[in-house]
């Protein structure tokens, strides 16, 4: 069975643009390939973070994944601070991976944008996210639009180190929705949605209440024209609102704009926000009942030893290609 591997960082709340790139393929690609989804807690200290809001956001966004609909008896569901090999293959990747590289990130060009000091984590990031990825051979990484350029790299370091080494990585293949992998900020359709964004009418957020989705949608950006129609150049703001209807109600993009033909933005908002409430409302309800129920810790703790063999394996594999004295 071909594997699947992806991770979300549980930095801040979870975002529409997190589950319609990323959340919601995960969920469909469980029923056909071996799944590893993790909320990856190493990344998220590349960056400071309080200890117990850490604590508290691994765990929500571990819940919002079982809420979306991942089932952890198909799919392991973990903390990747729980399997240690991440970070110790991230480590061997390290040492292959050169400032150059690295320097070209354009997350990290963006992040470290206008600081006067940077961690060197988040410097190394990319070398830790390819890790994550070539420790259980990924065959297929579903990700957003943002990640393309770090699965690149991924991919290179794969290549390089079965040509120093001898073929043991599976190059992996980015999986981008071809609809949906960019999901634009409300407030301004040339800035992806983002739940760093410090304007929070600019993001839709998991677990917005659904009065507050409502009122975020209406005052969400649009245009001085009275189309609904898609067109991404001309008309950013409601291609993006179109987009997002699409994904939510299930219709094609053509279908929407066939059924707002000759209205005006007001109905069209109206019931987009109901779309999307229709999503969220039932996962935010799941969410509770999986806090509530005390279950999450064990789970986490299953999905990681499960993850943990084949992981093991492959380090070991690693460290015995690369000329290591195995243990
Ligand atoms: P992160 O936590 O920033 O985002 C999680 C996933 O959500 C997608 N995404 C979006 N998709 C569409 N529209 C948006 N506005 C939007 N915002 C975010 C992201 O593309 C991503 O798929 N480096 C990764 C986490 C990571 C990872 C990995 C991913 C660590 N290791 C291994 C895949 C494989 C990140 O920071 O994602």
């Amino acid at each position: 069975m071909k594997k699947v591997l992806s991770g979300i960082q549980p930095s801040g709340k979870l975002t529409l643009g997190n589950y319609i790139g990323a959340i919601k393929n995960f969920v469909t690609l469980q029923n056909d390939y071996a799944c590893n989804f993790m909320v990856v807690d190493l990344h998220a200290i590349t960056v400071p973070q309080e200890p117990a809001a850490l604590t508290e956001q691994s765990e929500a966004v571990a819940a919002l994944y079982l809420a979306a609909g991942i089932d952890p008896n198909k799919a392991n569901v973990y903390l990747q601070s729980h399997v240690m090999q991440h970070a110790q293959l991230g480590w061997l990747l390290t040492t292959l991976t050169s400032m150059g590289e690295l320097e070209r990130m354009t997350q990290f060009k963006d992040k470290s944008a206008g600081k006067e000091s940077v961690g060197a984590g988040l410097f190394v990031y990319p070398a830790l996210m390819a890790a994550d990825i070539l420790v259980y051979n990924a065959d297929l990484v579903p990700v957003g639009e943002d990640q393309k350029q770090h699965l690149e790299l991924a991919r290179d370091l794969a290549g390089r180190f079965n040509h120093r080494y001898g073929d043991y990585f599976t190059i992996p293949e980015p999986y981008i929705p071809e609809v949906g992998a960019r999901i634009m900020s409300l407030d301004d359709a040339s800035k992806k949605m983002s739940k760093s964004n410090p304007n929070p009418g600019s993001y839709i957020a998991l677990l917005d209440e659904p009065d507050v989705i409502r009122k975020k949608i209406s005052r969400a950006t649009t245009d001085s024209g009275r189309e609904v129609k898609f067109d991404p150049e001309n008309k950013p703001e409601v291609s993006n609102l179109i987009t997002i209807y699409s994904q939510c109600s299930g219709l094609s993009i053509e279908e929407v704009e066939k059924r707002y033909e000759g209205q005006m933005y007001g109905p069209f908002k109206k019931d987009l926000a109901e779309a999307v409430v229709s999503v969220i409302e039932p996962l935010q309800q799941r969410y509770r009942e999986i806090r509530e129920s005390g279950e999450l810790r064990q789970i986490l703790r299953q999905g990681a030893e499960r993850a943990s063999e084949t992981a093991e394996k492959t380090l070991q594999d690693v460290q015995r290609l690369m000329g290591f004295v195995v243990k």
